[in-house]
């Protein structure tokens, strides 16, 4: 069953509830709130049921304590409206009931799984953020590749790739910087390794269907989506591909990711909560525009976790808006898209 299913099944089961319960007691309206507004204990458009609707709000903050405790995702306007527009129409008693049960399931429950798909924000594109792109190929990937000439291979994990787009630019990126230093070439219009050098890039995400795009590597023409700035040098990366109608947008054009990226990369569930890295010796780490949805503890230890998964002279980069939190494990330096961060010794 897609994950999509269990949730719309999940909303059907308790909305067939809601409508059981009206059509029995003929009751009042159920508590609606003002979306725009919604703030924990005010805010109600409906002032004469202040009980039901400050008891609505109180399973909505428990709710928003257990995704916060298991998938780091701090209690915000964004998360409160999205929870406030799936449960405002339920009764009481059976959203008790879920938050409680909800409350006893193992974070790795598909029930959890299926709430934190729609909580969640998958924007992404390539070569999002192009002073950093520029940055990556300029400076960082050169120092990289000089430090690993001997173990001939860079080991990069994106951590939160979303639906992949980063992790096939930070392998075309490296593919082409490894061209510039002679350790690629072009060949029959592939970029292909020297022998015995290697690019191994690996993406990980909490959301299967996130993971279920970036596996299939396929991305439409559409509007403000994946191809929203892509430079001309980075279009030798895709292949046109055509789409089953009945998968298909109406006059949108797709586009696959080629082989000779593909073939560098892979994909896996993992949560930034865990403390234990699913991979170690890394020498790119890029985890950008996640850690802003979390707390300065929380973000603190998913940067030990990742300079745990880390090689020494390995870079970090968090993007410009989030701080450092754990210098005494890098070196920082600014570049021209901003600052990057090298592994030092220090053992975590
Ligand atoms: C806005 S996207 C960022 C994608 C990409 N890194 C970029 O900068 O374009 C944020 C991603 O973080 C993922 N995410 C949120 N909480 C997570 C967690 N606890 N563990 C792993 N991934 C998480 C979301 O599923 C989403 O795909």
């Amino acid at each position: 069953m897609t994950q999509d299913k269990k949730v719309n099944d999940l909303l059907s089961q308790m909305r067939t509830a809601v409508d059981t319960a009206r059509a029995a007691t003929a009751a009042a309206p159920a508590p609606s709130f003002n979306l725009q507004a919604a703030k924990p204990m005010q805010s109600f458009s409906k002032p004469e049921e202040p009980s039901q609707s400050r008891a609505l709000l109180l399973l909505i903050n428990e709710l928003m304590t257990g995704v916060e405790t298991r998938f780091g995702i701090k209690p915000g306007t964004l998360v409160e409206r999205k929870l406030v527009r799936i449960f405002k129409d339920m009764p009481m008693a059976t959203l008790k009931d879920w938050v409680e049960s909800m409350n006893n399931c193992s974070t790795e429950h598909s029930e959890w799984q299926s709430l934190v798909e729609n909580l969640t924000v998958h924007e992404t594109y390539f070569c999002r953020d192009p002073d950093l792109m520029s940055m990556l190929g300029d400076e960082i990937l050169p120092h990289l590749l000089s430090l690993r000439k001997t173990q001939k291979q860079l080991q990069i994990w994106s951590a939160a790739s979303s639906t992949g787009e980063e992790v096939y630019d930070l392998t075309f990126s490296a593919l082409r910087a490894m061209q510039k230093a002679g350790f690629a070439r072009l060949f029959e219009g592939k970029l292909v390794p020297e022998s015995g050098w290697g690019v191994f890039s690996f993406g990980t995400d909490i959301s299967n269907q996130a993971l279920r795009t970036a596996k299939a590597a396929v991305y439409g023409d559409l509007g403000m989506g994946s191809f929203r700035n892509l430079p001309d040098d980075w279009k030798a990366m895709f292949e046109d591909v055509k789409i089953a109608p009945a998968n298909a947008m109406p006059g949108v054009n797709y586009f696959k990711i080629r082989e000779w990226v593909r073939q560098c990369t892979r994909f896996e569930r993992f949560n930034l909560m865990n403390n234990r890295p699913p991979v170690m010796g890394m020498d790119l780490v890029f985890c950008r525009n996640v850690l802003i949805y979390f707390e300065d503890p929380i973000k603190k230890a998913v940067q030990t976790m990742l300079a745990r998964a880390m090689s020494p002279g390995g870079v970090m980069v968090l993007g410009a808006s989030v701080q450092m939190l754990v210098p005494e494990y890098f070196e920082s330096r600014l570049g021209k898209g901003g600052p990057w961060y090298v592994r030092n010794d220090t053992r975590v």
